[in-house]
C-alpha cells in the first residue's frame, strides 16, 4: 500500500493567513499541520508516500520533509497545477501509485487518540475501498455516509442539504488499485470538482465500499477554518500535556516502527535540542529502557 497526502488548494477559507503560507504548513499547536496526516499514514504501515501541493508551495514541503530517509520512509512530490478536486490526487499520482493499493489523506485532517495506532496498524482492505464514519453535529459540511448496525453502507453524499445520517466521512480513504481508473472516468460535479464522494459511490454501487466507525476514543478535526485550527491546536496541547504523549510526532512513529534506531533518533533530537519537541524525542530513549 502506498499513500498520498493532498496538501494543495488555495486555502481561501483561511485568507489572509494563507495568502503567502500554504495551509498545511500552518502550526497545529507545536508542529506543522502536515505532520499529523503524515504520521497517520506511517501508523498504517505505509512507507512510500506522495505529497501533492501547488506549484507555489511544493518546494516548502521538500524543505520541511526532504526525501523521508531520516524517517526510514520514502517521500515523493508532485504538483497539482489547479485544485481540480480530491479525486484528482489519483490522476496526478498515477505513475507514483503504479500497480499498488493506495490510501489518500487530506493534508488538513488531524486525528488523535489512544486507539488510533491500533486501528491504523490493523487496516487491510481486501480488494475493497475503506472509509471512516465520525459522528458530527453539522453533517451538511462534509461527505455523509449512512450505514446500518452491520456496517453495510446505504448511501454516501457530498455536503447534502438533508443528510441521511449524522456521520461525516473524514478525509482518510483506502482503495484498491482500481481507484486510478475510476478517478479518470468520473466527471466534475456541479461545483466543478472531481469529487472523492463520486469515487466512493462507485465502490458502493459495486458493493465494495466498507465503512469503519471511529469510536469515541478517536478525535477528528477538519482544520480548514480558523475555528478548526484553534480547536485542534487547543485539543492537541491539552492531550499532550495530560497524556505525556505527542500526537503527529513522525519521528516517534518511525522509531516505534523500527524504521530508525537510537542513534538516528538522537541525531534528529539534536537538531531540535532547544525545544520541548527535541526533549520529547530524547525522552523516548529512556522510555524504552525504563
Ligand atoms: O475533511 C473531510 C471532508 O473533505 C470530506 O468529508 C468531504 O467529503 C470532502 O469532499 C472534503 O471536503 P472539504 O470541503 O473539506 O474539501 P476541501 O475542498 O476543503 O479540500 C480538502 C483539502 O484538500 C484541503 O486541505 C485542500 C486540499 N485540496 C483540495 C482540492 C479540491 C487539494 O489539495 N486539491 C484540490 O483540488
Amino acid at each position: 500500500m502506498k499513500g498520498i497526502i493532498l496538501a494543495g488548494g488555495f486555502g481561501t477559507r483561511l485568507f489572509p493567513i494563507t495568502k503567502v503560507v500554504s495551509k498545511q504548513l500552518l502550526p497545529i499547536y507545536d508542529k506543522p499541520m502536515i505532520y499529523y496526516p503524515l504520521s497517520v499514514l506511517m501508523m498504517a504501515n505505509i512507507r512510500e508516500i506522495l505529497v501533492i501541493s501547488t506549484p507555489k508551495d511544493i518546494s516548502n514541503y521538500k524543505i520541511l520533509l526532504g526525501d523521508g530517509s531520516h524517517l526510514g520512509i520514502s517521500l515523493n512530490y508532485k504538483i497539482q497545477d489547479q485544485p481540480r478536486g480530491l479525486a484528482d490526487a489519483f490522476i496526478v499520482g498515477e505513475s507514483f501509485i503504479a500497480d499498488s493499493d493506495v490510501s489518500l489523506i487530506l493534508g488538513d485532517n488531524v486525528f488523535c487518540g489512544e486507539q488510533l495506532n491500533k486501528i491504523l496498524n490493523g487496516i487491510s482492505i481486501e480488494n475493497n475501498a475503506l472509509i471512516f464514519a465520525y459522528p458530527v453535529s453539522n453533517p451538511s459540511d462534509f461527505g455523509v455516509v449512512a450505514f446500518d448496525s452491520a456496517n453495510n453502507v446505504h448511501s454516501i453524499e457530498e455536503k447534502p442539504m438533508y443528510p441521511m445520517s449524522n456521520y461525516a466521512v473524514p478525509g482518510l480513504y483506502f482503495y484498491n488499485n482500481k481507484v486510478v481508473k475510476i478517478a479518470k472516468d468520473i466527471e466534475a460535479s456541479a461545483r466543478g470538482e472531481l469529487e472523492i464522494t463520486d469515487i466512493n459511490r462507485i465502490y458502493l454501487d459495486q458493493k465494495k465500499l466498507k465503512v469503519k466507525l471511529l469510536n469515541n476514543e478517536v478525535k477528528w478535526f477538519d482544520t480548514g477554518s480558523c475555528g478548526g485550527l484553534i480547536e485542534a491546536s487547543n485539543y492537541i496541547h491539552n492531550y499532550q500535556k495530560d497524556n505525556g504523549k505527542y500526537v503527529g510526532c513522525i519521528e516517534e512513529v518511525a522509531y516505534d516502527k523500527g524504521y530508525i534506531n537510537d542513534y538516528d533518533l538522537i541525531a534528529l533530537a539534536d537538531k531540535l535540542k532547544s525545544t520541548d519537541y527535541g526533549k520529547y524525542l530524547l525522552s523516548l530513549l529512556s522510555r524504552d529502557i525504563g
